[in-house]
């Protein structure tokens, strides 16, 4: 039997790819998504997406374009070491524009009649560019000037940049100035934190097909460690402890398995530290990749009405007061969180459900009750594995949710259940 074969998986979970399917809304890129949506919405000059290497900055990318694919035409610069000449020749063909000339006041003019035509049919044009830092100074200069175009009431274009850290810096060299001032919006990619970080596995292995196979908060919490919480390094050294368990024709991986992976791939990141290699030698460290027990109350609840959809226009970053009738007495009706706790043995297959926001911003609760505090939002197509179900006195669904590292609420009428089922075997 192979690989994915011995684990019951579909496909493999850990693939470097930027795949947006596997798209994992941590606390960091959710918001960094909420962000890029505002700011294109809004029509703002340029946006700046800065993260370590790994961190996401491309995956977060193929996300926003997928959702704004039918609004927004989009021209991608991917090898950005490019003369001015050569990047606006890029953007026209990535636009299909063909200008008959191919000087530059030429290319322009075909781009800035593009944008008008295109900005009075409701569409936005945008440029983007990964891997940022790579881009001359001339031709960043070259992007200022073709922020310029715009009407009397409205920018014609907005431009994402998108790089590692070394960008910031680079954008505040004294020749730059001018574009550095005109960024309305950075974005921060962030590492995640030790939840997130096995969230983040078991979300990737319930996206390749396997509903009972799940990673406890120790491993994830060792995972963390050597990896920082960098995503690239996370799906490195998981997809090969997983290989190093199904060597051993071991179901679970073990500490020896991830002492092994760490080892194999040498990876001037992922360091052994004196501690961690204590830990492994004495097996102080006792993980193991387990089978869950959250057992979720499938039953479904239509509601028609939209009350925890939030208006984008009115987005606040302070969570939202405590509303005095949040009763301290109805709290017993609540399923704690620590009910969907991961348990330490094998206990029942569970069902489960991936939910995904369908309006444009949803509010996440802390208790499943719209007069429970808002701890924060998920902007529109964010997906998040359902860790427990609750329906309230008036029939209403809840479903409680890993968010930004803790276990929050969202009601059924902001989300669509986009895949649910039984673990294989029932
Ligand atoms: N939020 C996320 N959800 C799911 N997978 C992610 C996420 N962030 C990163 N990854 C995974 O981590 C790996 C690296 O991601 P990505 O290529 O997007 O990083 P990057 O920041 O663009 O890296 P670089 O700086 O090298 O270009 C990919 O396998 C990607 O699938
Ligand atoms: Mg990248």
């Amino acid at each position: 039997m192979d690989f994915l074969g011995f684990f019951g998986l579909r496909e493999d979970p850990f693939k470097l790819t930027p795949d947006p399917a596997y798209f994992y809304p941590s606390a960091s890129h959710n918001e960094g998504l909420l962000l890029m949506d505002y700011s294109i919405d809004q029509k703002e000059g340029f946006i700046l997406v800065i993260g370590d290497p790994g961190t996401g900055k491309t995956t977060l990318l193929k996300v926003f374009l997928e959702k704004w694919k039918d609004r927004a035409e989009t021209a991608i610069v991917l090898t950005p070491g490019l003369t001015p000449e050569e990047f606006l020749i890029s953007v026209a063909e990535d636009l299909n524009i063909h200008p008959g000339n191919k000087n530059k006041n030429e290319i322009i003019k075909a781009l800035r009649d593009f944008m008008t035509q295109k900005s009075s049919e409701g569409k936005r044009v945008s440029i983007i560019v990964d891997e940022a830092q790579n881009l001359p100074a001339e031709t960043l200069e070259e992007l200022r000037l073709l922020s310029n175009l715009e009407t009397d009431k409205d920018k014609l274009l907005q431009i994402i940049l998108i790089g590692q850290p070394e960008l910031e810096p680079k954008l505040m060299a004294e020749k730059l100035r001018q574009l550095n001032q005109r960024i309305t919006t950075r974005v921060h990619l962030r590492h995640f934190n030790a939840d997130e970080t096995a969230d983040y596995i078991n979300y990737r292995i319930i996206k390749a097909g396997k509903q009972n196979l799940h990673i406890g908060k120790k491993t994830g919490s060792l995972v963390h460690k050597l990896t920082k919480g960098v995503p690239r390094l996370i799906n490195m050294l998981v997809s090969r402890s997983l290989m190093a368990a199904y060597l051993e024709e071991s179901a679970s991986v073990l500490p020896r398995h991830i002492h092994h992976a760490v080892k194999s791939l040498n990876h001037s990141d992922m360091k052994l530290t004196p501690r961690l290699k204590y830990a492994f030698m004495a097996g102080g460290v006792t993980v193991t990749i387990l089978i869950a027990i959250i057992v979720i109350d499938v039953s479904l609840h239509r509601h028609s009405s939209d009350k925890d959809a939030v208006n984008i226009s009115t987005i606040n970053t302070a969570p939202a007061k405590e509303s005095p009738s949040q009763s301290a007495g109805s709290a017993d009706k609540i399923p704690s969180s620590g009910s969907a706790s991961v348990p330490s043995e094998i206990t029942a297959i569970p069902d489960y459900k991936i939910v995904s926001v369908k309006v444009d911003v949803a509010n996440v609760r802390e208790k499943p009750s719209f007069d429970s505090i808002r701890v924060g939002w998920s902007p529109k197509g964010i997906q998040m594995i359902v860790l427990q179900e609750y329906v309230d006195e008036k029939n209403m669904s809840w479903y409680q949710v890993p968010f930004e590292g803790e276990k929050r609420w969202i009601s059924e009428e902001v989300v669509d259940v986009i895949e649910m089922g039984e673990a294989e075997g029932r």
